[in-house]
């Protein structure tokens, strides 16, 4: 199973890349490919730089039949060269190849980060509730997309330019002479791959140290931590025993580390060694035995067995930097992928008819497999009906409202509005129907204006006005240096929990929908706020359909109707009056709130 699961993921990872990212570069491959041209270009510069040398030689030194003064002419020509070599061509292409590559790159972020946003910010509560928001802004701005990009980044403006290095020389000395060629990338190319891998020792080496070094760190710690049992019991000496000992034994760790690392960079080092003792002994072979290469030829290779160097590990990096882009292409791409639980319909969108009937046919719904919270729960809503919905904490008066409002599908049976099916609808055609007062309401870090207009961008100062008069909310917010204009802190710190409430209340009254909803949307008030409230919602909402979710049921004695939930089920339904009258789960209720009042 769990190699079934990895098998999966791994084969989505090349599709997450072909699907996401690789889409993103082709918009730009003219530029892409302009800028891979100029770091080419730039690799080939650094070959040319790097057999110098020989020209030096051939040109300037070696020539019997010069005079001095042609001699310094030739130099004068082959210094310009040199300069025009690498100011121009090495400076100058990598320069440009870089800055296309770097605004490529940038369109690319930039284009992956708003799909990234769009994509979270349309998936479900369910996803949401998943993932934290903390670790969904990492994706966006930290290392996952910093490793991919990080790749590309060192594919696109190392690795062109260092293939052709190799390529170029391999090229040049072949022409020269075969042999010294074959020694000279035989030579590096073995260098090189011996550096790395005793890099990597030396980083298993010194992580192993660290893990070691975390576990004795610990338990000295703790040694410290107890220091009043050590005294209570007068510990002193047997724990300072204790403690050389840890420390004895990280002393002989940490002189291991550092000796093991030291022999295999002395192995490298040494190997390196050889490698040029080779590299010499072809060169007089070649010069000595029949004059196959000049000496300038000699000084070329010697030069470039260092200037290959960097080239060659720039390569072999490109592998381990692929390592950790892939993963994170399939961290970023498993979110891309992941489908939300409330699909927008396919095909056909039905129009969301305004004022209509409200029903749940049948509705069983669990946030949790197996532990259902709504169970063939069935209700009817006429329109313009105020409801209430009232019933023990946890009964799933909440679940009812995100499920109307489409924040979650149910397991089994419908929700409908007017007859049709929520599923058939657009989610925000449908919510822009409902003005809805959550729990805990959201404040956005801006202005106390866009806070209340969040539903009505184009709403003017004297609705707003009106809203929060009518929400109670104008008191504090004329109050607030700025009105309208004062700024809100994060998550809507510095309003108290009444204060975001009727924020709320104004935001819901001002976008005039065509049904409410007040989730407990006045349980942070005092009952002197809450009564003035309820009288102006009251007076104020017209003829609409309206769903109370009650906190305080003496708030909900004028609704025409009660629907008491429990069991997941619809237990009572009537008017204030006939459930205060009758025997059963409401009667219980008010009289264990009033008993507490
Ligand atoms: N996002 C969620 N994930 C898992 N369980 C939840 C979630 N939201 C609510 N629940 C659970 O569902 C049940 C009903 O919750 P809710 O509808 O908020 O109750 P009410 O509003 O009636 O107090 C509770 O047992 C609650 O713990
Ligand atoms: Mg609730």
């Amino acid at each position: 199973m769990h190699g079934l699961l990895k098998s999966m993921a791994q084969s989505s990872s090349t599709n997450a890349f072909r699907r996401h990212v690789w889409p993103l570069f082709l918009r730009d491959r003219w530029l892409l490919l302009g800028a891979l041209v100029l770091n080419g270009v730039h690799g080939v510069a650094i070959a040319l730089q790097n057999v110098y040398p020989k020209w030096l030689f051939s040109k300037v030194l070696e020539p019997a039949d010069l005079t001095m003064a042609q001699r310094w002419i030739a130099l004068a020509w082959l210094v310009g060269g040199y300069l025009a070599i690498s100011l121009v061509v090495r400076m100058a292409a990598w320069h440009a190849g870089y800055r296309i590559f770097t605004w490529v790159r940038e369109r690319v972020v930039f284009s992956l980060r708003g799909q990234f946003f769009r994509h979270v910010n349309h998936l479900c509560l369910r996803f949401h509730g998943e993932h934290p928001s903390g670790e969904l802004f990492s994706y966006l701005f930290g290392t996952p997309l910093n490793n991919v990009m990080g790749f590309f980044q060192h594919t696109s403006m190392s690795v062109p330019g260092a293939i052709i290095t190799v390529l170029t020389t391999l090229g040049m000395f072949w022409i020269w002479d075969w042999a010294i060629a074959s020694v000279l990338m035989i030579t590096s190319f073995a260098n090189v791959a011996l550096m790395l891998r005793a890099r990597e020792k030396m980083q298993k080496i010194s992580s192993d140290f660290q893990t070691a070094e975390g576990d004795i760190s610990g338990r000295v710690a703790d040694l410290l931590r107890g220091n009043k049992a050590v005294k209570l019991y007068a510990m002193e000496e047997q724990v300072a025993q204790d403690f050389d000992r840890e420390a004895l034994v990280i002393g002989k760790k940490s002189y291991e580390r550092d000796v093991l690392s030291h022999i295999e960079y002395m192995k490298q080092e040494g190997f390196g060694y050889f490698c040029f003792s080779a590299l010499l002994t072809a060169c007089t072979w070649r010069y000595l035995g029949g004059r196959h290469v000049d000496l300038g030829t000699v000084a070329a290779c010697l030069a470039s067995f260092a200037g290959l160097n960097w080239p060659i590990q720039v390569i072999f990096q490109a592998f381990s930097l692929w390592g950790n882009a892939e993963a994170s292409i399939n961290r970023i791409g498993a979110v891309l992928d992941t489908p939300s639980t409330t699909p927008d319909p396919e095909g056909d969108v039905a129009t969301v008819p305004s004022s209509a009937e409200i029903v749940f046919d049948h509705v069983s719904f669990a946030y949790v497999p197996g532990q259902p919270v709504l169970s063939d729960l069935s209700l009817t809503i006429p329109r313009g009906q105020r409801v209430a919905l009232v019933g023990p904490s946890g009964a799933g008066k909440s679940t009812l409202a995100q499920l109307l409002l489409r924040l979650y599908d149910p397991q089994s049976g419908a929700v409908r509005l007017g007859g049709i099916d929520l599923r058939k609808f657009d989610a925000s055609d449908l919510r822009k129907e409902f003005g809805v007062v959550p729990q805990d309401p959201f404040i956005f870090r801006t202005t106390m204006r866009d806070n209340v207009r969040v539903a009505r961008p184009d709403a003017n100062d004297d609705a707003i006005r009106r809203a929060c008069e009518l929400a109670n909310a104008w008191e504090f917010i004329a109050k607030l240096p700025g009105g309208l204009d004062a700024r809100v802190g994060e998550g809507g710190s510095s309003l108290s929990g009444g204060q975001r409430q009727r924020l709320s209340i104004a935001r819901a009254l001002l976008a005039e929908p065509e049904c409410f909803i007040f989730d407990e949307a006045t349980s942070a008030l005092d009952t002197l706020s809450e009564k003035l409230i309820q009288d102006a919602l009251e007076k104020n909402l017209g003829g609409r359909t309206v769903i109370f979710i009650a906190h305080r049921l003496a708030t909900v004695k004028n609704c025409d109707r009660l629907l008491v939930i429990a069991d997941g089920k619809v237990a009572q339904d009537g008017t204030y009056d006939e459930l205060v009258g009758q025997p059963g789960l409401f009667r219980e209720l008010v009289h264990g709130q009033s008993l507490r009042e």
